[in-house]
């Protein structure tokens, strides 16, 4: 089915000028890119994010590192997206993620890892709704 999910480009990856370069990858996954928008996050927007992950030993530095500088906060649209984001991602940690994909091409470390991704449409409806009204989001 066509589904939508949410996209974050962390502050690593806009401190090093890699938006482009994520975005081919992104689109040349057979994903499109129907809303995006460069915002400096607050800490109550990320923490609001990331709740989920409030008792993690790392949610301070996490909180830290989105807040940093400019993210890229976008939604994108095709087949199984959300899957497909998932793919070109790779894991999380840029050291098990596979050859090709966005983390290990360009991720850090797995707090600086480059981008973000919903895990389920579920998610992505609610990540989505935190950054964007409807009219932003033009398919
Ligand atoms: P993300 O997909 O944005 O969702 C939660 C984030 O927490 C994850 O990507 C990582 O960047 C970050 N994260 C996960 N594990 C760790 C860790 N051990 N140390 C620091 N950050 C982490």
């Amino acid at each position: 089915a066509i589904e939508r999910t949410f996209s974050i480009l962390k502050p690593d990856a806009t401190e090093r000028n890699l938006t482009g370069a994520i975005n081919a990858l992104i689109e040349k996954a057979g994903l499109r890119i129907v809303a995006q928008k460069r915002i400096r996050m607050t800490r109550e927007q990320a923490g609001t994010f990331y709740a989920v992950h409030k008792e993690r030993p790392f949610f301070g530095e996490l909180v830290d590192f989105m807040t940093s500088g400019p993210v890229v906060v976008q939604v994108l649209e095709g087949e199984n997206a959300v899957l497909k984001h998932r793919d070109v991602m790779g894991a999380t940690d840029p050291s098990k993620a596979a050859d090709g994909t966005i983390r290990k091409l360009h991720a850090k470390s797995i707090g600086e890892n480059s981008v973000h991704g919903s895990d389920a449409p579920e998610t992505a409806a609610i990540e989505i709704a935190q950054f964007f009204s409807g009219n932003e989001i033009v398919g």
